[in-house]
């Protein structure tokens, strides 16, 4: 598999590479070798040049595990389509088989599509996707023959009157016989409008040759390249839909799509309940019947075991709440364990950073944080102990199992009673 990464992305106007801007906690050129990973392509080759050992080292670090072997080339100044996969042919020199051709910047092309793309080719030298968009603008149009058949691809640029007229464009994606592909390739001639080496021409020799199969997405969203912050905007929405769809699914109750944001690589158990307007990071793991929201923020490392609620005006960071525990208003628990049963009173602040490090708090199971209560941490709050409201609990400190803890700086006033557990019949 060949990922295209070297445009320039200069619509954007930003300072980062248009393929790192982030779409649902993954970067675009992430998203889009995500969605090839499940067909475990043997060799993966990402192109690149603009900005190219910062796009290289994001990718490396996101995609750890995922390719059974994936490489980095630098195509230079990019001189087109054409030019890129040449580059990249040159690391797959011993390579045979399938060759499929992705865009960095086509972040919602989906693994059945690639599939299905790499499927059809058969014996044929390649087969190419095809959308029909609402506007065709700036495309490549596909061209056929008084009988249908599939002969070529003209850019947009290239285009006669008549041949703008055509609705059906040339997605960018194929699946090419890599000893096909590779002495079309040596022929290409940037004889066009854009004076580039057009990696078209090669599927139009090949199509010539033996006929080329194609396979029209369904979605013409699937295609959409990202070339402006709109179009980021207008992908982020589409990603967002299929994750909370895929939520959905599962048996997640998510009360209102519109605004629930929820990152790739989130697990979420059936029956738990997510409330308007919460924001769910990357590596968040929340278990069966919790509820999370309205307006709670879940950031990446926070794990919720079963039955655990976090509401209105919460934010979590690495932190794990356990089994029945609850922090339902106003609330930042960073870097802390919350035992099973514990309730995290309204206005609760973990103190976690000290202006240089990070610090943990662990709070015991059953423990009862009084309202307002500030915890700077490392701090210590042992199982069923409680603080009154409003204390602070310095730094270092260490409260014992049922011991009460009250005022500034907070100080053991007495342990605490408990009402009799019931006995079991
Ligand atoms: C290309 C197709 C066009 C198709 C369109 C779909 C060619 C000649 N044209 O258009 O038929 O409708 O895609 O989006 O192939 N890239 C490189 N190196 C380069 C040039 C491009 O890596 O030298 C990458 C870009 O970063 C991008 C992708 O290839 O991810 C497509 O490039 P882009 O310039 O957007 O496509 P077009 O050439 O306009
Ligand atoms: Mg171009």
């Amino acid at each position: 598999m060949i990922c295209l990464a070297a445009g320039l992305g200069k619509r954007t106007k930003a300072s980062l590479p248009k393929v790192l801007l982030p779409l649902c906690g993954r970067t675009l050129v992430v998203s889009a070798l995500a969605a090839a990973a499940p067909l475990q392509p043997q060799r993966t080759v990402v192109v690149l040049s603009h900005q190219k050992d910062k796009v290289q080292a994001a990718v490396q670090e996101s995609c750890r595990g995922l390719f059974a072997r994936l490489d980095f080339v630098d195509q230079g100044a990019p001189k087109g389509t054409g030019h890129a996969v040449q580059a990249a042919m040159q690391a797959l020199a011993d390579f045979h088989g399938d060759v499929l051709i992705t865009y960095g910047d086509c972040p919602l092309i989906t693994t059945a599509t690639l599939r299905e793309l790499r499927e059809l080719r058969g014996d044929a030298p390649c087969s190419v996707l095809t959308a029909v968009p609402e506007d065709p603008t700036g495309l490549g149009r596909i061209l056929r023959d008084d009988d249908g058949r599939f002969t070529g691809i003209r850019e947009h640029k290239d285009c006669s009157e008549e041949e703008l007229a055509i609705d059906e464009i040339n997605a960018g994606f194929y699946c090419f016989d890599a000893d096909a592909l590779r002495p079309a390739l040596a022929n290409l001639k940037p004889n066009n409008a854009q004076g580039e080496l057009y990696l078209t021409d090669a599927v139009a020799t090949l199509a010539k040759k033996r006929e080329a199969p194609t396979l029209e997405a369904e979605d013409p969203a699937e295609i959409t390249g990202v070339n402006t912050l709109a179009d980021l905007t207008a992908a982020r929405a589409r990603m967002q839909e299929r994750i909370l769809l895929e939520h959905l699914d599962n048996g997640v109750i998510v009360v209102d799509p519109t605004t629930t944001w929820i990152d790739h690589g989130v697990t979420i158990g059936a029956d738990t309940r997510i409330l308007p307007a919460t924001v769910i990071g990357t590596g968040c793991v929340i278990g069966r019947n919790c509820e999370v929201g309205p307006f709670a923020h879940l950031r990446a490392g926070t794990v919720l075991e079963d039955g655990a609620e976090i509401g209105n005006f919460v934010e979590a960071k690495k932190t794990r709440m356990g089994a029945g525990a609850k922090a339902k208003h106003l609330t930042y628990l960073g870097d802390a364990t919350v035992g099973a049963r514990a309730n995290i009173g309204a206005g609760t602040i973990t103190a976690n950073y000290d202006g240089v490090h990070k610090h943990e708090t662990k709070i015991g199971a059953g423990a009862f944080i009084g309202s307002g209560s500030v915890i700077v941490a490392p701090s210590t709050v042992g199982d069923e102990a409680l603080t009154g409201a409003g204390a602070i609990v310095t730094r270092g400190s260490v409260i014992g199992p049922r011991e009460v803890w009250v005022g500034v700086p907070a100080r053991k006033l007495k342990q605490r009673e408990l009402p009799p557990t019931k006995e079991k019949a």
